[in-house]
């Protein structure tokens, strides 16, 4: 395994970004809803750095069967979103790879009634995108490579990891 970003420089782009939310949607009502489980590590230090009021909710979507890294079908389940209707919803997942998790996820959020529905990743994979959709914030672009670490896993393992690595062939 080889470090790709380390916690510091994770916990500084994760402090200007959430000086940079707290200023787009102060006086807005506001929630920030978490796409478990790869937003986990991310969700708890970005809302933190966020100094304006806000809710937090939680939305769920698995693609990844397990032992492999491609992605499989995308399941979602709404069951924990809570009422969103009128509210500015900033959606916040790990990585932003080929979109489809962030795109389809919208889609179901949209079919609530929030006033805007915009987007944030940690990590954004370059030339992986097969959507129209961009996130509207993201705090680094990576190359084409499995990573893990800060939310991110493989097969479950590795999410508690406090900076990002490359997973080797050897690792897989
Ligand atoms: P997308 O739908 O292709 O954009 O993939 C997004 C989801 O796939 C993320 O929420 C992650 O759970 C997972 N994913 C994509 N790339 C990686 C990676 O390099 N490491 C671990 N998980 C990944
Ligand atoms: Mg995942």
């Amino acid at each position: 395994m080889k470090r790709l970003i380390s916690e510091s420089d994770i916990q500084m782009e994760v402090a200007k970004l959430g000086q940079q939310i707290a200023a787009d949607f102060c006086d807005r009502p506001f929630t920030v809803l978490g796409i478990l489980t790869g937003s986990i590590i991310f969700i708890s230090d970005l809302i933190r750095q966020i100094n304006i009021p806000l809710r937090i909710g939680l939305i769920q979507a698995s693609s990844y069967r397990s032992r492999t890294t491609i992605p499989g079908n995308l399941a979602i389940n709404a069951e924990l979103l809570p009422d969103i209707t009128g509210r500015d919803v900033l959606l916040v997942d790990d990585i932003f790879d080929t979109g489809n998790t962030l795109a389809t996820v919208s889609q179901t959020v949209q079919r609530h009634q929030p006033n805007s529905v915009r987007s944030a990743v940690l990590l954004s994979k370059q030339g992986r995108s097969t959507v129209k959709l961009k996130p509207d914030y993201d705090c680094f672009l990576i190359p084409d490579v499995f990573v893990v670490g800060y939310g991110l896993d493989y097969n479950d393992d590795y999410r508690h990891l406090p900076y990002i690595a490359v997973l080797d062939a050897q690792d897989l």
